[in-house]
């Protein structure tokens, strides 16, 4: 039982700086487009106004910064170690990737809404909510697929990985909720 409580909290603690690159971008989101608003062959934006340089910039920094500081924190206690993301240097790498990899990924659903005809802001179920996930899993398995193995497919610590899966939603329903309030996004979705 002990086991299982480590293994969700590590997989939360290494997860979370993608969330916060992703609710940063909401924050620091404005001004310039990413796709320049330039227009894709269907005549549609590329991504569309909702993805832009600051969002992306800000966001990666912060989940970034955030990353960093949870290895230097937990490094004090682990210095080899540094419990979740593993020995450096790789676990700088890691810290990278896992903030840069949500925004990636939230980009890359915003290309494929945008593909299937759908506005900017338009509800899409599981691509609004996963988009972050399926995008960190991506860099995750190109750049780092022995640490990807060890920490979430190896036996039983696939119950992390299920973990960020049911997490996931409810976070995503939490943050853009609070972002809605705040006046920075125009849907609570
Ligand atoms: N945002 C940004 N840059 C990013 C990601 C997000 O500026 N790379 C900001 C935008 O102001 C955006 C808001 O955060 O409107 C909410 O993000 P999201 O829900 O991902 O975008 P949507 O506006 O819903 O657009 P899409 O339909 O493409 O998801
Ligand atoms: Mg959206």
């Amino acid at each position: 039982m002990i086991e299982i409580l480590i293994i969700i909290s590590e997989a939360v603690w290494i997860i979370f700086p993608a969330y916060i690159a992703n609710s940063s971008a909401v924050i620091f989101g404005h001004g310039q487009p990413v796709d320049l608003g330039g227009k894709y062959h269907d005549g549609r934006p590329i991504f569309g106004d909702g993805k832009t340089w600051f969002g992306l910039l800000g966001g990666s920094l912060a989940g970034i910064a955030f990353g960093f500081g949870q290895i230097v924190c937990v490094g004090f206690r682990y210095p080899i170690h540094h419990w979740g993301y593993g020995p450096a240097p790789n676990a700088y790498l890691i810290a990278i990737l896992i903030p840069v990899g949500a925004l990636l990924g939230d980009i890359l659903g915003s290309f494929i809404k945008r593909r299937l005809g759908k506005a900017r802001g338009e509800h899409m179920r599981f691509l609004d909510i996963y988009d972050l996930i399926i995008g960190v899993f991506i860099l995750l398995l190109i750049f780092e697929l022995p640490w990807f193995y060890h920490t979430f497919l190896d036996g039983i610590r696939v119950i992390g990985l299920v973990f960020i899966l049911v997490l996931t939603p409810i976070l995503h329903r939490l943050t853009n909720l609070i972002g809605f309030k705040l006046g920075k996004k125009k849907e609570p979705w």
